[in-house]
């Protein structure tokens, strides 16, 4: 520890000069942005409280505090500047300079290395063009009966709550969203809905909650005083689950696919021959000397089991939650629903999933209240000139979802939950960056249209079998755990349609 320690102090003190000049630049560069007064060292770190609860409640706060469109925040070192009207996110979200992820996104190294969530640079742009076609909308095509037998294991797991007292459906939807996107992405079942007590979901919300807690103390930015710390301990656990589910997956594929050489899964250019998973893209393409080592697909199906489950399975609680909230809009999501399948029980269609409009409409305006990923961020490579201020390389942008979401200038009254903002005519007169559930721009979400397609087939699989009630109205707790949670779950009643 003493040698790590002489280390850091040395390293300090060579490169304590250089920062020293680039830290005042940037203070004398945004000195007029509004924000909280830094206290020496820590910043405004103390603004954020403790834990994820205080974290999500206090980042509204701040925003509310400083300002709907720009205001700025120390963290330690670190300079952050919030943005949050559309105009301005657009400038930054839009472009392809400064497509490097925030520092803060340097706490998933551990778990998810330089996935495409977190890399940037040419490993980011090598790997989005090898796994862009693997989300080809012919291939979603083929993933609807995957989502289809998953929801029918979901439903007969929940036919045990039917027209019973409320209870927590966040768990069920999450072990849901992860048998879909490992059958899906990697052509793995791992059964996670029938052996319920999954540990992989346990770490991933553990590693989350480990990962936003280094947010709130800066000492902790650094690995070398990181590298002491509780935290670092409880890191390493999770780890250990998390990597070997991974492996265990990506092992299972390559087995797979030694014993059926014939499962060739290849893109032909009109379209597609055979199912391709997302995992067999990346292991022809490892084959094809694209030279992507065991490491980087390991990465990517870390980023891709996160991030294909964890906001899939808080955009559908959400959604469901506010259905049983309003129960004037479930009646006409049922019947639409009707209108598609009549008195059927069929399973659903890639066709039937496009004819619902309204659906769709009640899923965005969902996303709207409950983003996903409530916030989200850039490290400027470059200076960028906004209106006429220069906000200034090495600067960290945030893009605040959730409270651009919640700008009453955009969406009037926008506590209000009102699906018919979505109709094709109220949209079209809306900024095209006035709903960032997915991002925008170059590093959007790869996944949405899966997204969208899964979440309409779950929910309306629960809908045309189920009535949701949400017994209680009362404000529900929010945590920021990288995704956006109800850390006291999502309670609701189902009564089975006669
Ligand atoms: C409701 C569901 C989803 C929401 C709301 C959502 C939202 C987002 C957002 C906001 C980003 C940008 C994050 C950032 O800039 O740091 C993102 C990126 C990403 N998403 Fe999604 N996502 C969803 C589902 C999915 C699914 C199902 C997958 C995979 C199958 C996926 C894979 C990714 C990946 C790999 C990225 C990084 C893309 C890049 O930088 O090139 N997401 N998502």
């Amino acid at each position: 520890m003493l040698l790590s320690l002489a280390w850091f102090a040395l390293g300090t003190l060579l490169v304590l000069p250089f920062y020293l000049l680039l830290w005042s630049r940037r203070a004398r560069l945004t000195r007029k942005l509004p924000g909280p007064t830094p206290l020496p060292f820590l910043g405004s770190a103390l603004e954020l409280g403790r834990g994820p609860v205080e974290m999500m409640t206090n980042t509204v706060r701040l925003w509310r505090q400083y300002g709907s469109n720009i205001y700025k925040m120390w963290l330690g070192p670190e300079l952050f500047v919030f943005v949050s009207n559309p105009n301005h996110l657009e400038a930054f979200m839009g472009c392809h300079i400064n497509l490097k992820k925030s520092v803060l996104y340097k706490f998933l190294f551990p778990w998810l290395g330089e996935g495409l969530l977190t890399s940037s640079g040419k490993k980011w742009k090598r790997h989005r063009k090898i796994i862009t076609p693997a989300f080809h909308f012919k291939i979603l095509e083929q993933f609807v009966e995957t989502f289809c037998h998953n929801s029918e294991i979901l439903l007969r797991k929940l036919e045990a709550h039917g027209n019973g007292p409320a209870f927590n459906i966040y768990d069920y939807i999450t072990l849901y969203a992860l048998d879909v996107i490992c059958e899906t992405t990697f052509g793995v079942s791992v059964h996670a809905q029938e052996n319920h007590q999954s540990q992989y979901v346990a770490a991933v919300k553990g590693m989350a909650r480990v990962i936003m807690e280094r947010t709130q103390y800066p000492w902790l930015f650094f690995d070398v005083t990181f590298r002491w710390s509780e935290l670092r301990r409880k890191q390493e656990q999770y780890l250990k689950i998390l990597h070997s589910t991974t492996n265990e997956v990506i092992q299972a594929r390559k087995h797979y696919r030694l014993l059926n050489p014939d499962s060739s899964f290849s893109v032909d250019d009109t379209g597609v021959k055979h199912k391709v998973a997302f995992l067999d893209a990346l292991l022809t393409a490892q084959n094809d000397g694209e030279k992507l080592t065991d490491e980087e697909i390991r990465e990517e199906v870390d980023t891709f089991m996160f991030e294909g489950h964890d906001t899939i399975s808080s955009a559908i609680t959400f959604c469901l939650r506010l259905l049983g909230l309003h129960p004037n809009v479930q009646d006409r999501v049922y019947n639409e629903l009707v209108g598609v399948f009549g008195n059927s029980k069929r399973k659903s269609t890639y066709r039937d999933l496009q004819d619902m409009k309204y659906l769709e409409c009640v899923i965005k305006e969902s996303l709207r209240l409950f983003p996903s990923v409530p916030f989200y961020g850039r490290r400027l490579e470059q200076d960028m000139k906004i209106d006429e201020l220069v906000i200034p390389s090495g600067t960290n942008v945030g893009f605040m979802a959730y409270c651009m979401h919640r700008n009453p200038d955009i969406y009037p009254h926008p506590e209000k939950f009102d699906p018919d903002r979505f109709l094709p005519e109220k949209v079209q007169g809306r900024h095209p960056y006035a709903f960032l559930a997915f991002s925008a721009g170059p590093r959007n979400c790869i996944g949405q249209k899966f997204a969208m397609l899964q979440m309409k087939a779950t929910i309306s699989d629960i809908l045309r079998r189920f009535k949701v009630i949400t017994p209680s109205n009362v404000v529900i707790e929010l945590s920021w755990e990288v995704v956006i949670r109800a850390p006291k779950g999502v309670f609701v009643k189902i009564e089975e349609r006669s």
